[in-house]
């Protein structure tokens, strides 16, 4: 992607074409201190010595001894090289999963040995946030920040909760009050973080978490973060890791902030660079109806990438229109429950790269997809499950073929949002419901309960 004036080995570079300023990698910055656009993390890979082919990597599970070979994220160092070893920080994430579902591919109607489910509930906080804070965190040692702050629908902030009480970094997390689920709200306090519920939606709780980190001097672990987004990649890596480092037809992922598309993005673009890869899969982002920004800007408004130059008065526009009508997004998906996504431009990118698709999703597709996930695979939380109620659509639509290779991403673990499930089943809510039967506390009557 460079040709830099930095001599180093990774540097920060500003992703409008127009300004394009270069920055140290050693700077907390988030934001092209010029233009104001977002900045991403480069290489210089002449200087770095990539393995020559990916199954090298593969050669890490033999010394997992090691807490960098053992962890999901840096067993892929030489592709996210912006820190030295002493500063790198791992607490075991990306030990995951893909799971190949003939169950659920079937009850697509695809060929059965074509669907795989990258798990990523396995990590230590339960979601794929895991692999972007191992990043960042490495990345806030390494500038010796003290005390850290994000905003959060739920899952960033159980993570950043874990891994600042890891690295001895005060935290402090900003969540919409009454916008996040459970299980997520349960962790953050429980792992030591300051919580701050702030009275509005997530897009409020971003924007002024970049305030008061600005203020006070604090390090943002959002994914306006690009160091964090570095670690996201490394969920491609294992995916095609899982498929013996063969390139699937799609990827397919919830759509929030969209930092995953982001980094998604670039690590095919990086690795096809690289003559890692000859071919780069096609990316499916899926939005819930009630936060469906991105599908409404690509689908409706015609918005692209245009090698980065992006017509920003349609964006100006489209936020205008949501202020004068003082929307709120809304879905059960609370996780992706985002109007105002920060990595928007980056996406636009990633779908420029993998000749992307865009669709929104139901809260009642959600849902009956999350029954599905939990009844024929290991489950996950609604927003997880938007990828499966998406791939339906794409499959019924002829975009994705039934014989296409997929891997969708289920970001987050089932017991993060109990009480949708509980609801779901018990108050038989949907196609799929499963509620609890009662029975008295007598042997014979119980027995003829039994199925
Ligand atoms: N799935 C889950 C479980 C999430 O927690 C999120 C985002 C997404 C999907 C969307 O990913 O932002 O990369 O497009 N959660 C963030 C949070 C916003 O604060 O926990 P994205």
């Amino acid at each position: 992607m460079s040709l830099s004036k930095h001599t180093d080995a990774a540097f920060q570079k500003c992703i409008n074409p127009d300004c394009a300023a270069e920055f140290d990698r050693g700077q907390a910055l988030f934001k092209c201190p010029e233009c104001g656009e977002l900045l991403d993390t480069q290489y210089n890979w002449d200087k770095i010595a990539v393995p020559k082919k990916l199954r090298n990597f593969g050669q890490r599970w033999a010394t997992r001894d090691s807490p960098l070979d053992f962890s999901g994220v840096w067993r892929f160092r030489e592709l996210l090289d912006f820190c030295p070893d002493e500063h790198k920080v791992t607490i075991g994430e990306g030990q995951t999963v893909l799971q190949q579902n003939c169950a659920v591919a079937q009850h697509l109607g695809m060929k059965a040995d074509r669907l795989y489910l990258q798990y990523e509930g396995l990590n230590p906080s339960g979601s794929f946030k895991d692999n972007g804070m191992a990043a960042a965190f490495s990345h806030a040692m390494m500038v010796g920040a003290k005390s850290c702050a994000c905003a959060s629908t739920g899952n960033t902030s159980a993570s950043v909760a874990l891994y600042a009480h890891s690295c001895g970094l005060k935290c402090t997390v900003f969540v919409g009050s009454g916008r996040i689920a459970f299980g997520k709200l349960s962790q953050a306090m429980d792992y030591g973080a300051q919580t701050i519920q702030i009275l509005g939606d997530f897009d409020d709780c971003m924007r002024q978490v970049q305030s008061v980190c600005s203020r006070l001097s604090l390090y943002l672990l959002n994914s306006l973060n690009p160091f964090r987004l570095e670690g996201q990649k490394t969920i491609m890596y294992r995916i095609l890791e899982g498929l013996g480092w063969q390139v699937p037809d799609w990827i397919v992922v919830p759509g929030g902030n969209l930092g995953n598309s982001s980094a998604f993005g670039k690590a095919f673009l990086e690795l096809k660079q690289l003559g890692l890869i000859e071919r780069i899969p096609r990316l499916a982002i899926v939005n819930a109806t009630g936060a469906d920004t991105l599908t409404d800007l690509v689908n409706n408004k015609k918005l692209v990438w245009n090698e980065g130059k992006v017509d920003q008065a349609i964006i100006d526009d489209y936020y205008a229109d949501l202020t004068a009508r003082n929307f709120s997004p809304r879905t059960c998906a609370s996780a992706i429950e985002i109007a105002r996504p920060v990595n928007l431009k980056k996406c636009l990118r990633s779908i420029d790269v993998c000749n992307g698709v865009v669709r929104a999703v139901t809260d009642e597709e959600i849902v009956d997809a999350k029954a599905i996930i939990g009844k024929y695979g290991l489950g996950c939380e609604p927003a997880s499950a938007a990828t499966i109620a998406g791939l339906k659509h794409l499959l019924d639509e002829g975009i994705v073929e039934k014989d296409e290779r997929v891997a969708c991403v289920l970001t987050g673990h089932p017991l993060k949002d109990p009480n949708l499930t509980v609801g779901y089943h018990k108050d038989r809510q949907g196609k799929f419901s499963n509620p609890p039967v009662e029975a008295p506390n007598d042997l014979e009557e119980i027995i003829k309960l039994i199925r």
